[in-house]
């Protein structure tokens, strides 16, 4: 597959994205109070090393296979470590990583659906949308989490 100088820039700039998004979840998995958050942080930080491999193959010519979409937010059962008798701190910590990581993924899907319009190849607009997905449910199960938590407003 070749590439259009700009189309070449636009992959660069998600490359540079998912590797941020990888270690901001990899940082939230080790400092979160709650291990079934850090669980979640976990898995999502797993999937965005695969966000960065996928794009990191298509700027080196090759199109990445995926799976079709399924959403993962569905079968997400939130752990629920928080109530009103928790300990405040712990719980106010844990809720700012969430809504943080949420206010990132909404950038993040935005930043997709943009880049998206770039391309003239449909496949890779294919991709480049599975992975917006994606992003988007990473928001919803962070959600998940903070309304079992009594964190959502
Ligand atoms: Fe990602
Ligand atoms: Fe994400």
């Amino acid at each position: 597959m070749i590439f259009t100088e700009k189309e070449t820039s636009v992959l660069k700039d998600l490359q540079t994205q998912e590797k941020v998004c990888m270690e901001h979840y990899n940082l939230c998995a080790s400092v979160a109070k709650d291990s079934g958050l850090r669980d979640l942080f976990s898995r999502i930080a797993r999937d965005e090393q695969e966000h960065f491999q996928s794009i990191t193959k298509l700027i080196n010519g090759e199109m990445p296979s995926f799976d079709r979409v399924v959403n993962m937010a569905d079968d997400y059962q939130p752990n629920v470590a928080y109530n009103t008798s928790s300990n405040q701190a712990d719980m106010k910590h844990d809720e700012l990583l969430c809504s943080d990581s949420i206010g990132n993924e909404k950038l993040v899907s935005t930043d997709y659906n943009t880049s998206l319009f770039k391309f003239g190849n449909g496949e890779v607009r294919k991709l480049l949308n599975h992975i917006q997905t994606e992003e988007q449910q990473h928001a919803e199960m962070i959600y998940k989490y903070k309304k079992a938590n009594g964190m959502a407003q």
